[in-house]
Protein backbone atom coordinates (compact mmCIF):
# COMPACT_ATOMS: atom_id res chain seq x y z
CA UNK A 1 0.00 0.00 0.00
CA UNK A 2 1.41 3.70 -1.10
CA UNK A 3 -0.33 5.36 2.35
CA UNK A 4 0.28 4.45 5.79
CA UNK A 5 -2.73 2.06 7.03
CA UNK A 6 -3.48 4.37 9.95
CA UNK A 7 -4.64 6.90 6.95
CA UNK A 8 -6.27 4.95 5.07
CA UNK A 9 -8.42 3.42 7.79
CA UNK A 10 -9.27 7.31 8.59
CA UNK A 11 -9.51 8.06 4.42
CA UNK A 12 -12.17 5.45 3.88
CA UNK A 13 -16.29 5.56 4.79
CA UNK A 14 -19.09 4.21 2.92
CA UNK A 15 -19.52 5.82 -0.45
CA UNK A 16 -23.07 4.95 -1.31
CA UNK A 17 -22.87 7.17 -4.79
CA UNK A 18 -20.62 7.35 -7.35
CA UNK A 19 -20.03 9.21 -10.68
CA UNK A 20 -21.21 7.58 -14.10
CA UNK A 21 -17.46 6.37 -14.85
CA UNK A 22 -15.94 2.76 -15.41
CA UNK A 23 -12.55 2.14 -12.92
CA UNK A 24 -9.29 2.25 -15.31
CA UNK A 25 -7.77 -0.68 -16.41
CA UNK A 26 -4.65 -0.40 -14.64
CA UNK A 27 -6.47 0.21 -10.95
CA UNK A 28 -8.47 -2.76 -11.95
CA UNK A 29 -5.73 -4.73 -12.31
CA UNK A 30 -3.59 -3.58 -9.71
CA UNK A 31 -6.97 -4.43 -7.13
CA UNK A 32 -7.06 -7.52 -8.64
CA UNK A 33 -3.50 -8.44 -8.03
CA UNK A 34 -3.88 -7.60 -4.23
CA UNK A 35 -7.21 -9.50 -4.41
CA UNK A 36 -4.73 -12.57 -5.45
CA UNK A 37 -2.55 -12.13 -2.39
CA UNK A 38 -5.63 -12.84 0.32
CA UNK A 39 -6.08 -16.51 0.64
CA UNK A 40 -6.41 -17.52 4.16
CA UNK A 41 -7.15 -16.14 7.15
CA UNK A 42 -5.68 -15.52 10.69
CA UNK A 43 -7.64 -19.22 11.69
CA UNK A 44 -6.89 -20.82 8.70
CA UNK A 45 -10.31 -20.49 6.02
CA UNK A 46 -9.87 -19.97 2.62
CA UNK A 47 -11.34 -17.16 0.77
CA UNK A 48 -11.20 -16.23 -2.81
CA UNK A 49 -12.20 -12.52 -4.40
CA UNK A 50 -13.38 -11.64 -7.48
CA UNK A 51 -13.27 -7.76 -9.37
CA UNK A 52 -16.30 -7.40 -10.97
CA UNK A 53 -16.97 -4.97 -13.68
CA UNK A 54 -21.01 -3.73 -12.75
CA UNK A 55 -24.03 -4.88 -14.84
CA UNK A 56 -27.60 -3.45 -14.51
CA UNK A 57 -28.36 -6.83 -13.54
CA UNK A 58 -26.02 -6.72 -10.48
CA UNK A 59 -27.21 -3.15 -9.37
CA UNK A 60 -31.18 -4.50 -9.55
CA UNK A 61 -30.43 -7.50 -7.86
CA UNK A 62 -28.81 -5.96 -4.55
CA UNK A 63 -32.26 -4.87 -3.96
CA UNK A 64 -33.52 -7.92 -3.00
CA UNK A 65 -31.04 -9.80 -0.74
CA UNK A 66 -31.18 -8.30 2.77
CA UNK A 67 -29.05 -5.07 2.19
CA UNK A 68 -29.95 -1.99 3.04
CA UNK A 69 -28.94 1.44 1.73
CA UNK A 70 -29.18 2.73 -2.50
CA UNK A 71 -25.87 2.57 -3.96
CA UNK A 72 -25.78 4.34 -7.17
CA UNK A 73 -23.49 4.10 -10.02
CA UNK A 74 -21.02 1.23 -8.32
CA UNK A 75 -18.89 0.72 -11.44
CA UNK A 76 -17.85 -2.64 -9.75
CA UNK A 77 -17.56 -5.15 -7.03
CA UNK A 78 -15.33 -7.22 -5.15
CA UNK A 79 -17.24 -10.56 -4.15
CA UNK A 80 -15.78 -13.59 -2.10
CA UNK A 81 -16.64 -16.61 -1.19
CA UNK A 82 -15.19 -18.55 1.55
CA UNK A 83 -14.97 -22.07 2.54
CA UNK A 84 -15.49 -23.82 5.80
CA UNK A 85 -13.71 -22.90 9.16
CA UNK A 86 -15.09 -22.33 12.44
CA UNK A 87 -14.35 -19.24 12.09
CA UNK A 88 -14.63 -18.29 8.97
CA UNK A 89 -17.00 -15.34 8.28
CA UNK A 90 -13.92 -13.28 10.83
CA UNK A 91 -11.48 -14.82 8.16
CA UNK A 92 -13.74 -13.16 5.25
CA UNK A 93 -14.24 -9.78 7.27
CA UNK A 94 -10.50 -10.20 8.29
CA UNK A 95 -9.84 -10.25 4.34
CA UNK A 96 -12.25 -8.83 2.24
CA UNK A 97 -11.25 -5.14 4.91
CA UNK A 98 -7.94 -5.77 3.50
CA UNK A 99 -9.18 -5.49 0.03
CA UNK A 100 -11.57 -2.53 0.82
CA UNK A 101 -8.24 -1.05 2.73
CA UNK A 102 -6.18 -1.63 -0.93
CA UNK A 103 -9.06 0.02 -2.87
CA UNK A 104 -9.02 3.24 -1.01
CA UNK A 105 -5.05 3.39 -1.23
CA UNK A 106 -6.08 3.20 -4.81
CA UNK A 107 -8.17 6.23 -4.30
CA UNK A 108 -11.52 4.05 -4.98
CA UNK A 109 -14.58 4.33 -2.59
CA UNK A 110 -16.04 1.31 -1.55
CA UNK A 111 -19.30 0.10 0.39
CA UNK A 112 -19.28 -3.57 3.03
CA UNK A 113 -23.00 -4.43 1.54
CA UNK A 114 -23.48 -8.18 4.15
CA UNK A 115 -26.92 -9.98 3.29
CA UNK A 116 -27.74 -13.13 1.57
CA UNK A 117 -25.41 -13.42 -1.45
CA UNK A 118 -24.69 -17.18 -0.88
CA UNK A 119 -27.87 -18.00 -3.55
CA UNK A 120 -27.11 -14.79 -5.82
CA UNK A 121 -26.06 -14.31 -8.88
CA UNK A 122 -22.88 -13.18 -7.57
CA UNK A 123 -22.30 -16.63 -6.07
CA UNK A 124 -22.45 -17.96 -9.40
CA UNK A 125 -20.37 -15.66 -11.05
CA UNK A 126 -17.74 -16.17 -8.28
CA UNK A 127 -18.48 -20.03 -8.45
CA UNK A 128 -18.46 -20.46 -5.36
CA UNK A 129 -19.24 -24.47 -4.39
CA UNK A 130 -21.89 -26.06 -1.88
CA UNK A 131 -19.33 -25.85 0.85
CA UNK A 132 -18.48 -22.01 0.39
CA UNK A 133 -20.65 -19.13 1.62
CA UNK A 134 -20.82 -15.23 0.02
CA UNK A 135 -21.95 -13.35 3.27
CA UNK A 136 -21.16 -10.10 2.08
CA UNK A 137 -19.77 -8.03 -1.59
CA UNK A 138 -18.47 -4.83 -1.50
CA UNK A 139 -19.06 -1.95 -4.07
CA UNK A 140 -16.78 0.27 -4.98
CA UNK A 141 -16.29 3.66 -8.06
CA UNK A 142 -14.70 6.58 -7.94
CA UNK A 143 -15.66 9.18 -5.10
CA UNK A 144 -17.45 11.97 -6.34
CA UNK A 145 -16.24 15.07 -5.47
CA UNK A 146 -19.26 16.44 -4.06
CA UNK A 147 -20.25 13.15 -2.43
CA UNK A 148 -16.52 13.25 -0.84
CA UNK A 149 -17.17 16.92 0.72
CA UNK A 150 -20.96 15.52 1.51
CA UNK A 151 -19.77 12.50 3.05
CA UNK A 152 -17.54 14.74 5.01
CA UNK A 153 -19.90 17.16 6.53
CA UNK A 154 -22.07 13.83 7.73
CA UNK A 155 -19.27 12.31 9.65
CA UNK A 156 -18.86 15.77 11.63
CA UNK A 157 -22.36 15.78 11.91
CA UNK A 158 -22.75 12.13 13.69
CA UNK A 159 -24.39 10.17 10.66
CA UNK A 160 -21.04 8.08 11.08
CA UNK A 161 -20.96 8.36 14.88
CA UNK A 162 -18.55 5.61 17.42
CA UNK A 163 -19.25 4.63 20.20
CA UNK A 164 -16.51 6.21 22.97
CA UNK A 165 -13.55 4.23 23.90
CA UNK A 166 -14.96 4.05 27.42
CA UNK A 167 -17.50 1.25 26.33
CA UNK A 168 -15.76 -0.51 23.62
CA UNK A 169 -11.98 -1.63 25.30
CA UNK A 170 -11.40 -2.73 29.26
CA UNK A 171 -8.69 -3.33 31.76
CA UNK A 172 -8.64 -7.18 32.84
CA UNK A 173 -12.64 -6.86 32.86
CA UNK A 174 -15.80 -5.95 31.73
CA UNK A 175 -16.83 -2.58 33.08
CA UNK A 176 -13.21 -1.45 33.88
CA UNK A 177 -11.60 1.57 32.55
CA UNK A 178 -8.32 1.26 30.28
CA UNK A 179 -6.43 3.59 31.97
CA UNK A 180 -4.15 5.54 29.42
CA UNK A 181 -1.02 4.52 30.95
CA UNK A 182 -1.96 0.78 30.23
CA UNK A 183 -2.77 1.46 26.54
CA UNK A 184 0.53 3.36 25.30
CA UNK A 185 1.40 2.39 21.73
CA UNK A 186 -1.89 0.38 21.73
CA UNK A 187 -4.14 3.48 21.80
CA UNK A 188 -3.58 4.51 18.05
CA UNK A 189 -4.88 0.72 17.25
CA UNK A 190 -7.64 0.62 19.23
CA UNK A 191 -8.88 3.80 17.58
CA UNK A 192 -8.68 2.29 14.39
CA UNK A 193 -11.18 -0.15 15.71
CA UNK A 194 -12.95 2.30 16.84
CA UNK A 195 -13.46 3.58 13.19
CA UNK A 196 -13.79 0.08 11.43
CA UNK A 197 -16.62 -0.45 9.63
CA UNK A 198 -20.05 -2.49 11.01
CA UNK A 199 -22.96 -3.69 9.86
CA UNK A 200 -25.50 -0.99 10.50
CA UNK A 201 -22.87 0.58 12.35
CA UNK A 202 -24.07 -1.66 15.54
CA UNK A 203 -19.64 -1.78 16.39
CA UNK A 204 -20.21 -5.07 18.11
CA UNK A 205 -16.27 -5.62 19.36
CA UNK A 206 -15.42 -5.22 23.05
CA UNK A 207 -11.69 -5.35 23.53
CA UNK A 208 -10.06 -6.32 27.07
CA UNK A 209 -6.80 -5.96 27.99
CA UNK A 210 -4.85 -7.74 30.15
CA UNK A 211 -1.03 -7.68 30.54
CA UNK A 212 0.68 -9.11 27.41
CA UNK A 213 -2.96 -10.33 26.15
CA UNK A 214 -5.99 -8.31 24.14
CA UNK A 215 -8.87 -10.20 23.99
CA UNK A 216 -11.87 -10.25 21.36
CA UNK A 217 -15.12 -10.31 22.00
CA UNK A 218 -18.30 -10.11 20.23
CA UNK A 219 -21.10 -8.43 21.89
CA UNK A 220 -24.01 -9.14 19.70
CA UNK A 221 -27.34 -7.23 19.09
CA UNK A 222 -29.78 -8.67 20.11
CA UNK A 223 -32.26 -9.82 17.59
CA UNK A 224 -30.64 -8.03 14.66
CA UNK A 225 -28.70 -9.75 11.82
CA UNK A 226 -29.47 -13.38 10.79
CA UNK A 227 -31.78 -13.34 14.31
CA UNK A 228 -34.29 -10.97 13.25
CA UNK A 229 -37.30 -12.04 11.42
CA UNK A 230 -36.32 -10.52 7.87
CA UNK A 231 -32.96 -12.33 8.45
CA UNK A 232 -34.07 -15.61 9.24
CA UNK A 233 -36.55 -15.83 5.97
CA UNK A 234 -34.27 -13.92 3.83
CA UNK A 235 -30.88 -16.65 5.73
CA UNK A 236 -28.64 -13.55 5.86
CA UNK A 237 -25.09 -14.61 7.19
CA UNK A 238 -24.01 -13.84 10.66
CA UNK A 239 -22.92 -10.41 9.96
CA UNK A 240 -21.46 -9.50 13.09
CA UNK A 241 -18.85 -12.36 13.49
CA UNK A 242 -17.77 -10.64 9.59
CA UNK A 243 -17.52 -7.60 11.79
CA UNK A 244 -15.49 -9.09 14.56
CA UNK A 245 -12.69 -10.24 11.27
CA UNK A 246 -12.72 -6.36 10.48
CA UNK A 247 -12.22 -5.18 13.65
CA UNK A 248 -9.26 -7.81 13.67
CA UNK A 249 -7.45 -6.57 10.65
CA UNK A 250 -7.55 -2.69 11.86
CA UNK A 251 -5.54 -3.62 15.04
CA UNK A 252 -3.43 -6.53 13.54
CA UNK A 253 -2.61 -3.63 10.45
CA UNK A 254 -1.66 -0.90 12.95
CA UNK A 255 0.18 -2.81 15.09
CA UNK A 256 2.86 -4.13 12.20
CA UNK A 257 2.79 -0.22 11.19
CA UNK A 258 3.99 0.54 14.85
CA UNK A 259 6.60 -2.08 14.28
CA UNK A 260 5.23 -4.16 17.65
CA UNK A 261 5.31 -7.72 17.02
CA UNK A 262 2.37 -10.18 17.92
CA UNK A 263 -0.51 -12.53 16.83
CA UNK A 264 -3.52 -14.31 17.22
CA UNK A 265 -4.70 -16.74 19.61
CA UNK A 266 -7.50 -18.77 21.02
CA UNK A 267 -7.48 -19.03 24.42
CA UNK A 268 -10.59 -17.97 26.10
CA UNK A 269 -9.61 -16.22 29.83
CA UNK A 270 -11.70 -17.20 32.83
CA UNK A 271 -13.41 -13.43 32.55
CA UNK A 272 -17.06 -13.11 33.53
CA UNK A 273 -19.09 -12.08 30.47
CA UNK A 274 -21.44 -9.00 30.90
CA UNK A 275 -24.86 -10.91 29.18
CA UNK A 276 -25.37 -14.03 27.34
CA UNK A 277 -25.15 -11.75 24.21
CA UNK A 278 -21.03 -11.88 24.36
CA UNK A 279 -19.22 -14.81 22.89
CA UNK A 280 -15.20 -14.41 22.83
CA UNK A 281 -13.66 -14.63 19.60
CA UNK A 282 -9.60 -14.45 19.63
CA UNK A 283 -6.94 -12.66 21.32
CA UNK A 284 -3.83 -10.98 20.12
CA UNK A 285 -1.23 -11.74 22.00
CA UNK A 286 2.33 -9.27 22.12
CA UNK A 287 4.95 -12.00 20.83
CA UNK A 288 8.83 -10.92 20.34
CA UNK A 289 9.17 -13.84 18.34
CA UNK A 290 6.97 -13.14 15.78
CA UNK A 291 8.05 -10.66 13.13
CA UNK A 292 6.93 -7.13 13.73
C1 LIG B 1 -20.56 -6.56 7.37
C2 LIG B 1 -21.14 -5.23 6.94
C3 LIG B 1 -22.31 -5.20 6.23
C4 LIG B 1 -22.83 -3.96 5.78
N1 LIG B 1 -23.97 -3.96 5.02
C5 LIG B 1 -24.40 -2.79 4.49
C6 LIG B 1 -25.52 -2.78 3.61
O1 LIG B 1 -26.13 -3.81 3.33
N2 LIG B 1 -25.90 -1.59 3.07
C7 LIG B 1 -25.23 -0.41 3.35
O2 LIG B 1 -25.61 0.63 2.81
N3 LIG B 1 -24.17 -0.38 4.21
C8 LIG B 1 -23.73 -1.54 4.76
N4 LIG B 1 -22.65 -1.52 5.61
C9 LIG B 1 -21.95 -0.27 5.93
C10 LIG B 1 -22.22 0.23 7.36
O3 LIG B 1 -23.54 0.72 7.46
C11 LIG B 1 -21.18 1.31 7.72
O4 LIG B 1 -19.91 0.72 7.72
C12 LIG B 1 -21.41 1.93 9.07
O5 LIG B 1 -22.65 2.60 9.11
C13 LIG B 1 -20.30 2.93 9.44
O6 LIG B 1 -20.18 3.98 8.49
P1 LIG B 1 -18.84 4.20 7.66
O7 LIG B 1 -18.54 2.91 6.91
O8 LIG B 1 -19.14 5.36 6.73
O9 LIG B 1 -17.71 4.49 8.60
C14 LIG B 1 -22.14 -2.74 6.09
C15 LIG B 1 -20.96 -2.80 6.84
C16 LIG B 1 -20.45 -4.02 7.25
C17 LIG B 1 -19.17 -4.05 7.99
Amino acid sequence: MNSPVTELIRRRFSCRRHPERPIQAETKQKLQACLNELKVGPFGAEVRFLLLSATEQDRQELKGVGTYGVIKNAAGFIVGAVGPGQKNLEDFGYLMERAILSATDLDLGTCWLGGSFTKSSFAKRIGATAAELVPAVTSLGYVAETSQAEDWIRRRAGGANRLPAEQLFFEERFGNPLPSEAVGEFAVALDMVRWAPSASNKQPWRIIHAGELWHFYLQRTPGYGKDSLIGKLLGVADVQRVDLGIAMCHFELTMQELGVPGGWIIREPALTKPDTHTEYVASWAADPALPG
